[in-house]
């Protein structure tokens, strides 16, 4: 027996330890989480905006308006919200690569915004939340989409008639 036989043979029980603990690890994270919070599955780096931002149409404001559908919104455009000098002075829509730069660094965007937030440094986390924020939007009727938005309409906590929607 080769000495290369011997140092892969450890490694390889290792592999197949890892893949066995992570089939089992997500087998176990899907039968114990509620449905509704695996179907709004918001990406650890969009975690924070939650804490000032509703993310369904139907949840009031909080510190900041609401993000429902704010892919291709017209900036400071959400009814009620009392935006900055600073946000209103911006003008037209966001799009991705706006939301992509307002986000990489809020107060070199739109100087004297109340968005307190230091900014999303990483691309790669800006990514996520981009796509995500993508998601806040009603899905075509048809599509599997449709049930995400309903878990975010659930997960609002508005007595939202989903069971009886869906009753025959
Ligand atoms: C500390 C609270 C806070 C956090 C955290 C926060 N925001 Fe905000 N956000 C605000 C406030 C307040 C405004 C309004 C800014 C203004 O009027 O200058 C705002 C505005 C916005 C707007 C402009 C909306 C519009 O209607 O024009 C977007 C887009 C936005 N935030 C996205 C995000 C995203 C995405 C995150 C998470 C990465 C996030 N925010 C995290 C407080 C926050």
């Amino acid at each position: 027996m080769s000495d290369s036989t011997v140092r892969r043979s450890p490694f390889e029980q290792a592999t197949r330890v890892l893949a066995a603990f992570a089939c089992a690890h997500l087998a176990t994270a899907s039968l114990a989480s509620h449905p509704d919070e695996q179907e709004l599955q918001v990406p650890e780096p969009a975690e924070r905006c939650e804490s000032c931002h509703a993310l369904t149409p139907d949840e009031p404001a909080l510190v900041g308006p609401t993000l429902w559908q704010v892919v291709g919104r017209p900036v400071a455009s959400v009814p009620g919200f009392e935006y900055s000098a600073a946000l209103k002075a911006l003008g037209g829509t966001w799009t991705r690569a706006r939301l992509d730069q307002f986000l990489t660094a809020p107060q070199s965007f739109a100087p004297g915004t109340k968005m307190d937030l230091g900014g999303v440094r990483k691309a790669s986390d800006r990514e996520l939340v981009l796509d995500f924020l993508e998601t806040l939007k009603p899905a075509p009727v048809g599509s599997t989409g449709t049930k995400n938005r309903e878990a975010l309409v659930a997960d609002s906590g508005v007595d939202a008639p989903v069971d009886a929607a869906q009753a025959p």
